[in-house]
């Protein structure tokens, strides 16, 4: 039910808050309320993204002389801001994604502080390295930023994915044009209205739209510099043919179906509990290091099984504005529906065992919203679609195992290969497995999210590129330039 009074909201180009220059808008979705809408954002076209890659490529010129100690300081304090209105910008995610405030969206918040703070203090490494190589001739290299960087973000964790892309990007003297997803556009322009007010127009400009009409133009605008996408793997394949045409770099964070191998020793709450963290459930499973193919040694496979479910049972899920709520709701009808489909799907399958869960209520509270429940299926065939494909959903395939080598084996077939948790006492057995993992991010004993300082990305069609560290920020965002100094007389 569209509401008479609903705000309309601004994106930020060059340091002004703007509409589209077409002025057409488009509705955001409370997704614990079908059908309600919260807010109104400018439907970006090709026009905006132009004015907006305009003005980056002007502001470029004057930020990149800013000393980096400067722009860190300027990233400081964007994070204490985003600090003191911490609680405001967890309940606009809260809102607009579904994601539970007490979970969920607190902890994003202060993800994304974190992630200001890191790079505000690694500005510093921002160096090149000298090459003597007599007294009459040196070398040496300085990283230099590329201009302007292309963004674009999904809605799963809307403000700490555009921070992981914002921070490093300008810490390393680019500006930006960042498109935010269009289910989840509100935080990252509450985010955005802090980047104003400290930094210098046309540095980061923030755009809200769809993929086709805004997201496209803006990985094609030829005065684009360096792309950086995170989301399905599908666009990110596009992304990079875009990126081909004018041969400039691109950093991809895709999708991921994450192997979790739990040996027999590893048969306790604790792990349980970890392993419900892995999965993400506290985020409806829509993450793309959810640990999703839980692989259970046979020796302990039922005991593990009822702990885990008897655990499950007691998250509660609803309105995620609730504190007592452990989940909220799926991002949208169409991946509700996609979430239902693959449900519906092991629900027929004859090798797929239903262990708890399902498809959830059609009526009551949680049929008001694009609620799933945490849902366990087993299976010793992992040919099927569950066991393959991403689900983005509250749905946990679990699969036995017998012998190390072949667990390695199933674990690593698979086209993704973004995280990977193993659970077990056995330090050596441990380090010995995560060596053999095709991963990109390798936990043990360990469900928890990313540490800035450390690098995440993916293996395989996980993507390309690293995030979250100093190493990410030079690989991703600066160039090298060699420099040659001839002394001879
Ligand atoms: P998506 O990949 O379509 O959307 C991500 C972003 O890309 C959005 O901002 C969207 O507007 C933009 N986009 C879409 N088409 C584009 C194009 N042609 N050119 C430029 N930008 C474009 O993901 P979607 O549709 O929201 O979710 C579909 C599936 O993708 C999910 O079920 C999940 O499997 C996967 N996904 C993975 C994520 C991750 O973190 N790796 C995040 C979100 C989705
Ligand atoms: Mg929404």
């Amino acid at each position: 039910m569209k509401s008479v009074s609903v705000v309309q909201e601004l994106m930020l180009i060059n340091g002004k808050w703007s509409p589209s220059v077409n002025a057409k808008f488009f509705s955001v979705e409370n997704p614990a309320e079908r059908g309600s809408v919260i807010a109104e954002v400018p439907r970006a076209t090709a026009e905006d993204v132009d004015i907006a890659v305009k003005a980056a490529h002007e502001a470029f010129k004057s930020w990149r002389e800013v000393p980096t100690t400067e722009r860190g300081k300027l990233l400081w304090k964007i994070a204490d801001a985003v600090e003191a209105q911490a609680e405001e910008i967890a309940r606009t995610i809260s809102t607009e994604t579904g994601n539970a405030i007490r979970t969920q969206a607190r902890g994003e918040v202060k993800s994304v502080i974190d992630i200001f703070r890191y790079f505000a203090g690694v500005v510093s490494e921002i160096r090149g390295s000298t090459c003597p190589i007599d007294n009459n001739l040196m070398a040496y290299t300085q990283r230099e930023p590329y201009g302007v960087v292309g963004a674009i973000v999904p809605w799963n964790a809307p403000v700490q994915l555009s921070s992981l892309k914002i921070a490093p990007a300008i810490a390393a003297g680019n500006t930006i044009v960042l498109k935010a997803a269009e289910d989840a556009p509100l935080g990252v322009l509450k985010l955005a209205r802090i980047c104003a007010e400290y930094l210098p127009p046309g540095v980061v400009n923030v755009l809200t739209g769809f993929g086709d009409e805004c997201g496209a133009p803006l990985s094609s605008h030829p005065l684009i510099n360096k792309l950086t996408f995170t989301g399905s793997t599908a666009v990110g394949k596009t992304i990079m043919r875009t990126a081909a045409d004018r041969i400039i770099p691109v950093s991809l964070e895709l999708g991921g179906k994450s192997p979790q191998i739990v040996f027999p020793d590893a048969n306790t709450d604790k792990v349980v509990d970890g392993i419900i963290t892995a999965m993400r459930f506290a985020r409806q499973g829509q993450s793309c290091s959810a640990g999703t193919r839980l692989y259970l040694h046979t020796s302990i496979f039922d005991s593990f099984v009822e702990k885990l479910s008897a655990k499950l049972s007691q998250l509660k899920v609803g309105n995620p504005l609730d504190e007592e709520s452990d989940m909220g709701s799926i991002i949208n009808k169409r991946q509700f529906d996609k979430v239902s489909a693959f449900i519906e799907e092991g629900i027929k399958d004859e090798n797929v065992e239903l262990i708890m869960g399902g498809l959830p209520p059609k009526d009551g509270p949680l049929a008001k919203g694009y609620y799933h429940v945490p849902t366990l299926f087993a299976t010793k065939n992992d040919k099927t679609r569950l066991a393959k494909e991403e689900i983005f959903g509250p749905v946990l395939l679990i699969l036995p195992w017998e012998n190390e080598e072949d667990v390695i084996q199933a674990a690593n077939n698979s086209s993704y290969g973004l995280a990977a948790f193993i659970w077990t006492n056995d330090t050596t057995k441990a380090l010995k497995t995560a060596g053999k993992i095709e991963s990109g991010w390798v936990q043990i004993n360990r469900g928890a999210a990313q540490m800035p300082g450390l690098s995440y990305g993916g293996y395989k069609q996980s993507g390309i590129g690293r995030e979250f560290s100093l190493e990410g920020m030079l690989d991703s965002y600066t160039q090298v330039k060699s420099i040659m100094i001839d002394f001879n007389d």
